[in-house]
């Protein structure tokens, strides 16, 4: 691609706080209109949780919340799985926590991590809110402490594993994912695609350059087998990576 283009791709990115680029107004909003069409005839919402979430954002949070669609999609992906044990690796305000504890079977945990505990705070009032807090556990700390402190305690191996935190720590992310991992774990990581910026090599993004390590880790893992699909909607130009465990 030509340099003007690339260069006006990333400008536009991280103009607009990085969580919504916008590629013309236009079809950011044809987008908007197709998520909304599908949320209203196919996924379905809980007004009271959507409420809690909106009022986040309106009082100034940033935009880290899944879309409903990718809320839904995680929500089947535990369905299929019949997953009973499922880590998610940045919790936020709590949104995709909900998804997927609304997929466990009785007796099914989710255990969720936060670096920041007033979004641990406000996550656990949303799960109260939607009342599933006697399904989840949110462990506040850096990920790549509570992560060790969860190996230690015997925790794992997890059926479905969500990777949603800082991604310029996902290699390590990964790392610790694997270790509590079996066969047949699927992984799953939001924001692989971030505008188009991962498939930029020299990119100086540190969460571009960690999702590019991240990648190169999953490609390089004789026990993974992977791909990752970019979305438009709601967030702008991103996408997810499903990461399936061969082996362990
Ligand atoms: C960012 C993080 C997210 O989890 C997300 O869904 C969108 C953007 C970010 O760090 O920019
Ligand atoms: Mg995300």
């Amino acid at each position: 691609m030509p340099c003007f283009y690339r260069c006006i791709r990333s400008l536009i990115w991280r103009s607009c706080s990085s969580t919504t680029p916008v590629l013309g107004s236009m079809s950011e909003e044809r987008w908007t209109a197709v998520d909304r069409y599908i949320v209203e005839t196919l996924v379905g919402s809980d007004p009271a949780v959507e409420t809690a979430i909106e009022a986040g954002r309106a009082a100034g949070l940033p935009a880290y919340d899944v879309s409903p669609n990718e809320g839904k999609l995680l929500f089947l992906l535990a369905r299929i799985l019949g997953a009973r044990s499922i880590l998610e690796i940045g919790t936020f305000a709590g949104y995709s926590a909900i998804w997927l504890a609304r997929a466990l079977p009785p007796g099914g945990r989710l255990i969720t991590l936060e670096a920041d505990a007033g979004y641990a705070e406000r996550a656990r009032a949303n799960l109260v809110l939607a009342g599933l807090a006697g399904a989840v556990e949110v462990r506040v700390g850096p990920a790549l402490e509570t992560l060790p402190r969860l190996a230690r305690e015997g925790h794992g191996p997890f059926d479905l594993i969500f990777i949603d935190a800082d991604k310029r720590n996902n290699p390590g992310y990964l790392e610790w994912s694997l270790r509590l991992s079996r066969h047949g774990t699927l992984i799953v990581a939001d924001n692989v695609v971030r505008g188009g910026q991962v498939a930029e090599p020299d990119n100086a993004d540190p969460d571009v350059q960690g999702v590019r390590r991240f990648n190169e880790m999953i490609a390089s893992d004789p026990r993974l087998t992977a791909t990752a699909i970019q979305t438009v909607g709601t967030k702008g130009w991103d996408g997810f990576a499903l990461i399936f465990v061969t082996a362990g």
